[in-house]
């Protein structure tokens, strides 16, 4: 029998010594997780935020899990004046979606003017991997996107995934730079709250799980 040394696998480059864990880390897991809130746009400051926030926003959402170490997440980033080319694509979509109605000079307006109320829009790309099926990449893409949710929260910062007609139209994933098969899942908004921080709410764990034991 080949007896095996409880430290034996250290010796692989590829593992290391367990992260510390103890119940104050869960505590504060489980607050960031049921304290994280969307915000509603209008109740972001539209002052800019720092640039290294946003990254580490991005490097939580790259430690997403993926089946097959596929990482089909894809963001594009835009801040300050480069916010001018989402409004005027957010409002391009918005006259392409009601081409049937007289005027949507007032709904382009709006589609405009609302990018200046976040400091930075964050588009939400999946480029799924052909090798897997794609519910599996769109999962894994979600989880990604929550990881970022979560840090932003976690730092203090407001944001909401928004995905509205206007915000996964073709046209817009043309202007982000998303060609086909990366799809365009909607933005992430993110900026400090103006306000309170919001409550939240959920329906109880019992109507959602049943234990077989
Ligand atoms: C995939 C996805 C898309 C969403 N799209 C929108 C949206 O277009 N507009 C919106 O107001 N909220 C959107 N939300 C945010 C939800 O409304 C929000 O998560 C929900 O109300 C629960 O609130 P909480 O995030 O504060 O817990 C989206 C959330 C997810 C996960």
């Amino acid at each position: 029998m080949i007896k095996v040394n409880a430290t034996d696998h250290l010796a692989d480059a590829n593992r290391t010594a367990p992260p510390e864990r103890d119940r104050q880390t869960a505590l504060q897991l489980f607050n960031a997780i049921s304290t994280r809130r969307s915000f509603g746009l209008k109740d972001l400051s539209p002052e800019p935020i720092d640039r290294a926030l946003v990254e580490q926003m991005l490097e939580a959402a790259n430690w997403a899990p993926s089946h097959g170490q596929t990482e089909p997440w894809r963001f594009v980033v835009y801040s300050g004046e480069a916010r001018r080319i989402l409004g005027e694509a957010f409002a391009t979509a918005f006259r392409l979606l009601n081409s049937d109605i007289p005027s949507t000079e007032a709904g382009e307006r709006n589609q405009r003017e609302r990018v200046w109320q976040a400091p930075v829009w964050i588009a939400l790309g999946m480029h799924p991997d052909p090798k897997m099926p794609e519910w599996e990449e769109l999962i894994a893409f979600g989880c990604a996107v929550h990881n970022m949710q979560l840090m932003a929260s976690a730092l203090g910062l407001a944001s909401k995934w928004t995905s509205g007609a206007p915000a996964i139209h073709p046209h817009v994933a043309e202007v982000v730079g998303f060609a086909p098969p990366t799809q365009l899942y909607g933005f992430l908004y993110v900026g400090r709250p103006a306000v309170p921080w919001p409550q939240g709410k959920r329906r109880p764990l019992a109507e959602k799980v049943r234990w077989v034991e």
